[in-house]
């Protein structure tokens, strides 16, 4: 699925209660701003990616739960590499031709 072109791509770690009750969810986010910077700094900078933590997702379970934005799509204890590579894909997919 390609996401619109014009919106940038919000990954949004939650650092909840019950997503971080063992440092799950803030270990995710740190990963991930990691991960993001080595392999995307260009898309960072620009805004056409960018990582945000919230304290609640409303999808509690007890694993860390990731949504993307605008697409809604919802990961519960997603791999790093995994979303690394969906990243791609739609920044790939947003390239003007
Ligand atoms: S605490 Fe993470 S979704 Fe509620």
């Amino acid at each position: 699925m390609s996401l619109n072109a014009t919106a940038p791509l919000r990954l949004l770690v939650c650092v909840g209660p019950r997503c971080d009750e063992t440092g799950g969810g803030r270990a995710l986010h740190a990963a991930l701003a990691q991960a993001l910077a080595e392999k995307f700094p260009d898309a960072l900078s620009s805004g056409r990616v960018a990582l945000q933590s919230r304290d609640c997702l409303r999808v509690c379970t007890r694993a860390q739960i990731l949504r993307l934005e605008p697409s809604g799509e919802v990961f519960s204890d997603p791999a790093v590499e995994d979303l690394l590579r969906l990243v791609a894909v739609e920044l790939q997919n947003d390239d003007p031709l």
